[in-house]
């Protein structure tokens, strides 16, 4: 058997590259982390939820604290559930799973399990600026979010804004969400929004999380 033979496309290489650099600046970008047609079909398989009454409005908080809050967001999501994952879905969440094991050995921050969802921002919808850690938990430790949106412009909105310093709002990054696109971050150390985009912009968001 061939060593460090990627199991799901993505060379282990690549994956233990992103921990690193995850380790060493607390952000990664990569863009092409997965094939346009895999893509496609993540983002058709949206498409369809939408179509069929599949989303649900996305609120805030957990449990008792959850509200749909459309003044903080207006975005539509379903969760990620591996029992009923689609294949393409399926072979997304393998991937974290060895993303999951590569960030444990380089940065032993003991991450146990993955959340996500499916996101769909209608055209005018946003997502007002948030740390992803729910007040008085820290469960989410790392945020990973793949885009679905083959040629996305600047003039189509829809960035996600980084704030690299919590204290200095006047800095920030903005990010295109370009079809192919992974975005990794610690998931305490950047607040972040989604600008409102002016297209229907399709992504798949989730965090590694700690044990409760
Ligand atoms: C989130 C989020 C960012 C994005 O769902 O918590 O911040 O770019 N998403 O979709
Ligand atoms: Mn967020």
């Amino acid at each position: 058997m061939m060593l460090n033979a990627p199991l799901t496309g993505v060379p282990a290489n690549d994956l233990a590259d992103i921990a690193l650099k995850l380790a060493e600046t607390g952000l990664v970008i990569r863009d092409d982390f997965l094939p346009a047609e895999l893509i496609e079909q993540l983002a058709s398989e949206g498409r369809a939820l939408r179509d069929n009454g599949g989303l649900r409005a996305a609120g805030i908080g957990r449990g008792q604290q959850f509200q749909a809050n459309s003044a903080i967001r207006s975005d539509h999501i379903q969760w990620l559930d591996p029992e009923t994952a689609t294949p393409a879905q399926r072979h997304y969440l393998g991937l974290l799973e060895e993303l999951r094991l590569a960030i444990n050995r380089t940065l032993f921050l003991g991450l146990f399990e993955f959340e996500g969802h499916l996101a769909l921002y209608p055209p005018g919808a946003y997502y007002r600026r948030h740390l992803d850690q729910f007040q008085g938990t820290q469960h989410r430790l790392v945020t990973v979010i793949l885009y679905l949106n083959p040629e996305w412009r600047e003039a189509d909105g829809g960035q996600l804004r980084l704030y690299p310093d919590p204290a200095d709002d006047g800095r920030f990054q903005d990010l295109l969400p370009i079809g192919g696109r992974l975005v990794c971050f610690l998931s305490g150390d950047f607040p972040h929004e989604v600008l409102p985009a002016r297209r229907e912009r399709l992504s798949i968001t989730g965090w590694f999380r700690k044990r409760d």
